[in-house]
């Protein structure tokens, strides 16, 4: 069933090889845009925004690139079994760590959409009709907060009337910078459950300024054991931070590869673009890293 499952959804995705925004999430992002003003940013607010006019520039120049390396990353592991049977159970719970304007959970839910229209159809599926997602958002911006808690909101308008088994049922923010605050990270969760995606996408090399290497390394070795038994960490970040990545994959003994993803560009600028990005991921599950410590210990 996974290598149907694999080609229907990337005919839909990725056709031809090469990642593209679907209807609805371009729907999304053309709304915010109208909504934010134009202006000149500095190179740090562009990537960091504070303000409208900032989180309008990140949204033209990262927005597309970032759900869509977030898809690639993660399509394997969706369409697994381990995934397959968490939303089997019901809910998916999404920690999204450094989120901006929700980035990571928006590329999540609208791949996901696709995978729960075909296995919907499917007689075997044992599922009921609903999939209730909860996001946890954690971002030191309130503007990114604010921006991505409107734009789950938007995202999930704009599918309502095509889809009635993914519910968007709580969208959490948390303001205090990771890893100061693991202690609300830990209390969400006893309210709703281990998380079962923990991604950080392209939040490293800031994390790195705040609380350098051994602070991450102590926040991920903390988030770990907040990980559902088959869910996954998911670190992304940007091809120019192969020390760092390599320094956090050989601490955490998961390697971080070098991936490449082929995009179109969108918002579109002059003509139809295809780019083609490489960066680094670090995807594991951290139970399976447990057990596998404990047998060697044993
Ligand atoms: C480059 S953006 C990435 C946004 C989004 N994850 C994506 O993939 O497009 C990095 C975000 O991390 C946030 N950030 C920086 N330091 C942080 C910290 N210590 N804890 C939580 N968020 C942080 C910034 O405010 C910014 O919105």
């Amino acid at each position: 069933m996974n290598k149907t499952l694999k080609k229907i959804v990337s005919k839909e995705l990725c056709p031809d090889g090469t990642w593209r925004l679907t209807d609805s999430m371009r729907s999304t992002l053309k709304l915010q845009l109208s909504r934010l003003p134009r202006g000149e940013v500095s190179e740090d607010e562009r990537r960091y925004p504070k303000t409208s006019v900032g989180m309008r520039a990140f949204l033209v120049r990262f927005f597309t690139r970032h759900i869509l390396q977030t898809q690639n990353s993660l399509f394997d592991y969706m369409i697994s079994e381990d995934f397959l049977e968490i939303i089997r159970h019901g809910n998916l719970r999404i920690l999204d760590i450094g989120s901006g304007p929700a980035v990571a959970s928006l590329a999540i839910s609208d791949m996901l959409r696709y995978i729960l229209r075909y296995i919907g159809e499917d007689k075997n599926w044992s599922m009921g009709k609903r999939l209730d997602m909860d996001y946890v958002l954690n971002d030191t911006s309130n503007m990114c907060l604010g921006t991505g808690q409107r734009m789950l909101a938007d995202y999930f308008r704009i599918i309502g009337r095509q889809t009635d088994t993914m519910v968007r049922r709580r969208t959490i923010s948390i303001q205090r910078a990771f890893p100061d605050n693991m202690h609300q990270i830990r209390r969400i969760m006893l309210n709703i459950g281990f998380y079962d995606i923990i991604i950080l996408s392209y939040v490293v090399s800031p994390l790195d300024e705040h609380a350098g290497l051994s602070g991450i390394l102590t926040g991920l070795r903390a988030l770990e054991t907040l990980c559902s038994r088959r869910g996954r960490i998911v670190i992304l970040q940007d091809k120019y931070e192969t020390t760092l990545m390599g320094q956090i994959g050989r601490a955490l003994g998961e390697p971080s590869r070098r991936k490449e993803s082929r995009q179109e560009i969108f918002p579109i600028r002059n003509i139809k673009e295809i780019y083609t990005y490489w960066y680094y991921c670090c995807l594991y599950s951290p139970v399976t890293k447990a057990i596998a410590t404990q047998n060697r210990s044993a």
